[in-house]
């Protein structure tokens, strides 16, 4: 059959220009920061694909709905139409506002946790993770083999590996289990999904032990497209209705609505049972804000109750934008860079334990070539290795995670396709030489989440 491309649903219609700089200007300003893309400056970035978390460019009618916002401290409209937009695409009656998705993840651990508590999840996320340990729980990884292997093409490898969750309720006991975390589209793994068969059987299963099953539903519009692409029975299914039957295996959620809800700051807790959420609303005015803003102005909430309707609104949103990810994937399979297979949802991740196969991990081979790649065109991507891992709280070693990678991740509705093939091109010239990145040192070590803030410097020669 005659191949037709796909192309975006949307036109520009204002743009930002960016500031081009020297090569020379770009090693004085990664040496500046410790060689972590996490402390330059944006002015001093070219492509910037951080992170795909509140960097959407939003709609004409985002930017508008911001005029309408209520920004009554009590009561605000805007409030009652993010509830009503909840409900209505998510399936949760109960709605708790927070300033973005870390603030759902603490309020949750602080009403479930129990310090001695065990909290099996499909690998990790960092913030997820520390708000589970920081509430006294153990977090333990569930998720299947295959989503530790680069070069698995598993079509599901976000799954959860029912033996694995069964062996730990055998284990620790259900009443040690206050919930399973359940993350659609799993970030660390590459942008992996779970299948609507695993996150059924997985919910029947926590059924039958009286443990509740709560999503993390950051990604869970993109872990829909790939059911409807992937999975048998779904083809025919909206994306609207694919990503409801997820939400519906399940008895709460934490979103960051930085990533599919296409707003620049915001988040929500969203659950079934009111006495749940009482709870939580108990601890939100201590921590966020009154129940009807949490942590979003009014306008915020406006913005996102109209991001949450375009998102699902047509299934050629969320296809264009896990195309865009998908072609950049390609240019970088055809050039020989080894990436997770198969390409994710929200972004491309570089292997950085083959394209550096000449540094140790303890030298931070995806930190170096993070700050190599920036250094080559001033696209910035992010370390996902054993910086990001930490610390294992018990030895003080670093934990080592099978995988070490570079993430690559794209903005929704930011970037054009010639800003990927420059990106390509860029990783493919800094791949095809890595023998010439050297190894790096720790010079500064926040105790947590030690990635955002680390500096190191060139291990001598
Ligand atoms: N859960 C997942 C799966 C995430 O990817 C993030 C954030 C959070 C929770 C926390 O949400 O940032 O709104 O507090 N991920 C960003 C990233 C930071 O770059 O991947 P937040």
């Amino acid at each position: 059959m005659e191949r037709r491309s796909w192309a975006e649903p949307y036109r520009v219609k204002v743009v930002e220009p960016l500031k081009m700089t020297t090569r020379a200007e770009r090693e004085q300003a990664i040496a500046e920061a410790g060689y972590n893309t996490f402390l330059l400056r944006s002015d001093d970035v070219y492509i910037d694909l951080l992170t795909d978390s509140g960097t959407a460019a939003m709609s004409d009618r985002q930017w508008a709905a911001l005029m309408v916002g209520d920004e009554a401290y009590a009561g605000s409209r805007s409030y009652y139409r993010l509830e009503e937009t909840v409900r209505a695409v998510y399936g949760y009656e109960e709605l708790v506002p927070t300033h973005q998705g870390r603030g759902a993840e603490h309020l949750l651990s602080q009403i479930l946790i129990s310090p001695g508590d065990v909290v099996p999840g499909n690998m990790y996320f960092t913030t997820t993770r520390f708000h589970q340990e920081y509430a006294g729980g153990q977090f333990t990884d569930v998720i299947i083999d295959e989503a530790h292997e680069p070069d698995s093409l598993h079509p599901f490898k976000g799954n959860i590996d029912l033996d694995k969750l069964a062996a730990v309720i055998d284990a620790h006991g259900a009443e040690r289990i206050p919930y399973v975390s359940f993350e659609t589209n799993v970030n660390m793994a590459g942008g992996q999904p779970a299948s609507m068969a695993n996150i059924r059987a997985v919910h029947q299963l926590c059924q039958r032990h009286g443990i509740p099953v709560m999503l993390d539903a950051t990604r869970a519009l993109e872990n829909a497209w790939f059911i409807q692409q992937r999975e048998e029975g779904f083809a025919d299914w909206s994306i609207a209705a694919i990503l409801r039957e997820i939400c519906d295996h399940s008895e709460g959620a934490t979103v960051s609505s930085k990533k599919d809800n296409l707003v620049n700051i915001g988040g929500f807790l969203a659950l079934r049972d009111p006495e749940l959420a009482r709870r939580a609303r108990a601890l939100l005015v201590a921590f966020e804000g009154l129940q009807t803003y949490g942590g979003m102005a009014g306008r915020d909430m406006e913005a996102l109750a109209t991001g949450i309707e375009e998102m699902v609104a047509t299934d050629d949103h969320v296809g264009a934008r896990v195309g865009q990810v998908e072609y950049l994937g390609d240019l970088l399979l055809k050039a020989g860079v080894p990436i997770v297979r198969p390409v994710g949802g929200h972004g491309v991740f570089l292997d950085a334990r083959r394209i550096c196969a000449h540094l140790p991990q303890e030298h931070f081979p995806a930190q170096a070539l993070a700050a190599a790649i920036y250094v080559d065109s001033g696209v910035r991507g992010m370390e996902r290795g054993i910086v990001s891992a930490g610390r294992d709280p018990e030895t003080g070693d670093h934990k080592r995670p099978r995988l070490e990678l570079v993430r690559l991740t794209l903005p929704r509705r930011v970037y054009t396709q010639a800003h990927l093939d420059v990106t390509a091109e860029s990783i493919a010239s800094v791949a095809a030489e890595a023998e010439r990145i050297g190894g790096l040192e720790l010079v500064y070590e926040p105790p947590e989440l030690r990635f955002f803030q680390a500096r190191f410097q060139p291990l001598a020669a």
